[in-house]
Order: structure tokens, then sequence, then C-alpha cells
């Protein structure tokens, strides 16, 4: 089978699965069995998939059938411009927290001191570490087998990062951060029975945020007005549909007026806070 006979073989496999995204799909896995990046695969259409790189493909495309992410297939998602790797113990980083790097990036200043709360594969930090090169960059995460994911990502990006077990802010010291950044948890247990499918294969810890969705909020901004300084900054990635009851829990007296960063479907997505 040469590739592009396979393309057209996985496309119709995935399409009949209901599976979006199928041609997209099926070149992104035939350029992994291939040992290449997609964009060369237009070069090698012609060229012969061996036996192994045949089985390898079929069973790939069993496993996206049956509900696996395909970044969990070939190990990868890209994240502001950087390749991250990607394992079942770490959320797969999505396009809009890109948004909350932006945003951070635009305020940060060379030398802040910063944690990333929750970082997962540590997309956030490390995209942060990498444009802010004399940052101080921190990041926790209760779950010690992403902090392993985060680490091998930092190592291989070549960034500095330190990596800590930590619930949320808790143990971040007092009026030790210029800047606090976390996508938290946010999913309501509430909305469990609706999720897509291949949301099953993420950490469910990576996902739910307590039956309204808003329980790492809780619990997080007060943790961060206690580790920013005076003035030090929060930000935090968001549900539109829970934006006020976040804004709520900004009290008068510790923040200053909080303001919110839509995102590329116009909906609510940033908030940043500064601390009084
Ligand atoms: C929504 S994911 C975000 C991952 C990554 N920052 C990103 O944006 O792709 C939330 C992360 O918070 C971590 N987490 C969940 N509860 C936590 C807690 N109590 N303390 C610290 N981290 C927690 C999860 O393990 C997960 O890695």
């Amino acid at each position: 089978m040469v590739v592009a006979e396979a393309i057209r073989w996985v496309g119709t496999q995935l399409t009949t699965e209901g599976i979006s995204s199928a041609r997209l799909t099926a070149e992104v896995l035939i350029a992994h069995v291939m040992g290449m990046d997609r964009s060369s695969l237009y070069c090698h259409f012609d060229e012969d998939l061996s036996k192994e790189q045949q089985y390898a493909l079929g069973q790939l495309v069993k496993r996206r059938c049956n509900g696996t992410p395909t970044q969990y297939l070939t190990s990868s998602q890209e994240f502001f411009g950087l390749e991250f790797e990607v394992t079942p113990d770490v959320l797969i980083p999505r396009p809009e927290t890109e948004h909350l790097v932006e945003h951070a990036l635009e305020i940060a200043d060379q030398g802040n001191r910063i944690v990333d709360v929750g970082t997962g594969s540590g997309c956030i930090a490390i995209a942060l570490k990498k444009n802010l090169p004399t940052a101080v960059v921190g990041a926790c995460d209760i779950s010690q087998a992403a902090l392993r994911v985060a680490a091998r990502n930092a190592r291989r990006l070549g960034v500095s990062i330190d990596f800590f077990v930590g619930n949320l802010a808790g143990t971040v010291r007092r009026e030790s951060l210029d800047l606090l950044i976390s996508n938290p948890p946010y999913v309501p247990l509430a909305n469990l029975a609706g999720l897509q499918r291949e949301l099953y294969a993420e950490p469910a810890t990576a996902l739910f945020g307590g039956e309204d969705g808003l329980q790492n909020y809780q619990i997080l901004i007060p943790q961060a007005a206690t580790a920013l300084r005076s003035g030090g900054l929060l930000l935090l990635e968001l549900d539109y549909q829970v934006r006020s009851a976040i804004e709520a829990m900004l009290h008068p007296g510790e923040w200053e007026q909080s303001e919110v960063k839509q995102d590329l479907a116009h909906l609510d997505r940033v908030l940043i806070v500064r601390k009084k």
C-alpha cells in the first residue's frame, strides 16, 4: 500500500466511525508511523508503507475509532509554536489556552517571578519561560505523573523551570510572586454525562472542578492573594458561563477591578486581576 492509498483507506475508516477531520487525522497517523512530519508526506505519496508500518497504522486507526485522541496516539501536541509530549497523564493543551500565555506575555516583565498552577504538560510555564528567559518560573501540579511529563518537555525544549508537587498554590511562599497563572480544572461534574467521548481519555483530575466547576477557583483565588506581592497579577483561564461567579470571588479589599479577555470565538476566556 502506498501513502496515497493509505490516506484514502484510513480516511474512509475514520469517516465511517464518525471521527471528525478524518483526512487530517489520516495524514497525521500515517506521517507518525512513517516517522516524518505531515508536510513531508506530500512529497512521498507514491512511497510504500512496509508491512510493519501498515500493521502499526491499523492498530492506531483501531484505537482512534475507539475514542483515543489522536494526540495520545502520536504523543504530541503543538502549543504556542512548540512541540509538547503528551501522554494520558496530562491534559492535551488546547488552543484557547494560548490566549492565557499571550496576555501573560503582554503584561509580564523579564525577571518576574511566576508560578503556573496545575501545569499538566508544562505548556504554559514552558511557553512563558521560552519568551521570558530571565523570568524565574515555577510550576506545580497535584499529579506526580503529570510533573514527570512536564519535566521531560522542559528538558527537551531547553528551559529551566522549578517543578513541584502542590495542592493548588497552597505551598507558594507569601508575597513571593509577580504573576500567578493557572488553567485549573473547570468542567462541572454536573456535565459529565454529556461529554464528548474523547474527553474520557484525559485525566479526570485535569478536567473536573467539582459539581459546578468552581471548586478550584474558590480555593485558588484566596491562595493567590497570599502568594502575590502587592501589585502582582493573577491570570486565570475560565469558561464564559462562570465569569460572573468567579468575579464575585474577588474581594474588593484585596483586588483591583478585573478585566476579562475573549478568545477567537468571542467568548470570555481569560481573567486578569491585580492585587491591591
Ligand atoms: C485543565 S489542566 C491544565 C493543564 C495545563 N496547564 C494546560 O493548560 O494544558 C489542570 C491541571 O491541574 C492539575 N490539578 C488538578 N487539581 C489540582 C490541585 N488541587 N493542585 C494542583 N494541581 C491540580 C491537574 O493534574 C492538571 O494537570
